[in-house]
């Protein structure tokens, strides 16, 4: 089967085709034919988080450059189309309200590309930003009508889940996952920017939520910190880079900040306080020098750390899993990466982690053309006209 996938959730335009066969766990096999990712990073730098109506007019502007990018690595730019008269007015019809997509995608179809084979479009409907998924909803439908290609919708954290249990590595850097069987129990912790979950499957493909952020997601948690450390959008990989050098040099500016909720008895976390405690640190140590800086990123990430290894590690000891996933944006940070494989290895748990390489770890479509593909084989199609944004979407 080939999948095209589309993602626009958040700030990153994302399109991966991707051809698989097989069922997960016997013969599943697949490649990557094509994969670009276009970060808004710098578009939402100066309102210090992502600005909803600006991802909006980005993901429009961005989607089929992206689209491009993604044909001519799969090798499909090389004959020109015959997309007729009609077909462009349905497709003006189904943009009406994405005046930027069809434009774009008008041009591109009428100059570029024979239509390719697929056998479904996947795109994720939620959870996002409800004007950001949208944009990528429209387009996945445009495109559905104009090729006569079924669409399959995904839950982007599903996508996060299903390309750690394909792509992980066991630290960050041996042994690769690629295509094994994994046993379940399975725990799942997702770690991004708009969530802070324990996900529990006894089965491939089936969720239960065992615990969950009170208020900000750890993501939001690292940009917010960021933000008033002066540092720019989006902070995580900033506040990291901090903290690994003062890690090394060793700096001696004593500052403690709380492990918000670290012994209570579920899995549940809370960022916001961490926050707080961060812009208090901060008021009370101004005019901030680049010192004191450095050392509340370093203690902000241990915090963080710290409490997102102890909740993991309390699910794993009574849940009694076989395999644990780690999977979005936040699990790029080195920092954290290196505390849970150090935390498991000490407790002598038998249980499997795998995290995917950090290039990975942040959004890409490439996890919801894996997501869409065992989808699909579930035969989840759905119309273009049923699909829509679903902001607050749930893994179960
Ligand atoms: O999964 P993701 O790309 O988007 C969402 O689905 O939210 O996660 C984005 C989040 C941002 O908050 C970003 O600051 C954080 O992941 N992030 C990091 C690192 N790289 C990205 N946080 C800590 N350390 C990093 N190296
Ligand atoms: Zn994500």
């Amino acid at each position: 089967m080939r999948i095209l996938a589309i993602e626009t959730s958040c700030d990153e335009t994302a399109v991966a085709l991707i051809e698989a066969k097989g069922t997960y766990g016997t013969d599943f096999a697949w490649k990557t034919l094509g994969s670009a990712v276009l970060s808004q990073a710098a578009a939402h730098d100066k309102y210090g988080g992502v600005f909803p109506n600006v991802a909006k007019r980005e993901h429009g502007r961005n989607l089929t450059p992206v689209l491009g990018e993604v044909f001519r690595q799969a090798d499909l730019l090389d004959t020109p189309s015959h997309i007729s008269e009609t077909a462009i007015a349905d497709l003006e019809e189904t943009l009406a309200r994405e005046p930027d997509l069809y434009t774009y995608l008008s041009t591109f179809l009428r100059s570029t590309g024979r239509p390719p084979e697929l056998d479904a479009i996947a795109v994720t409907v939620g959870p996002g930003l409800e004007p950001a998924l949208w944009v990528g909803i429209n387009f996945a439908r445009a495109l559905s009508r104009v090729w006569n290609v079924p669409l399959v919708p995904v839950n982007h954290m599903e996508g996060h889940i299903i390309l750690s249990a394909l792509c992980g590595q066991d630290d960050g850097t041996r042994q690769k996952a690629k295509g094994k069987s994994l046993e379940f129990p399975l725990l799942s912790l997702l770690i991004s920017g708009g969530h802070t979950e324990i996900v529990l499957s006894e089965k491939w493909m089936e969720y239960s939520i065992l615990g969950q952020t009170r208020d900000d997601a750890v993501g939001e948690a690292f940009d917010k910190v960021a933000r008033l450390l002066g540092l720019p959008y989006p902070g995580g990989p900033h506040i990291s880079r901090i903290a690994e050098r003062v890690r090394n040099v060793g700096a001696h500016t004593p500052i403690e900040l709380p492990r918000p909720m670290i012994d209570s008895d579920n899995y549940d976390f809370s960022f916001a306080g961490l926050k707080t405690a961060v812009r208090r640190m901060v008021e009370a140590h101004q005019p901030l020098t680049n010192e004191t800086r450095d050392a509340i990123a370093k203690e902000f990430e241990d915090a963080a750390a710290d409490v997102l290894v102890a909740k993991l590690m309390r699910a794993i000891d009574e849940q009694n899993v076989e395999t644990v996933l780690v999977g979005g944006g936040v699990s790029a940070n080195t920092h954290i990466r290196r505390q849970l494989a150090r935390a498991l290895n000490d407790s002598g748990s038998r249980a499997t982690l795998l995290i995917p390489p950090p290039e990975l770890a942040t959004d890409n479509a490439l996890m919801i053309a894996l997501a869409g593909y065992f989808r699909s084989m579930n035969n989840e199609f759905a119309s273009p006209e049923s699909l829509t944004a679903q902001g607050n979407l749930k893994l179960a």
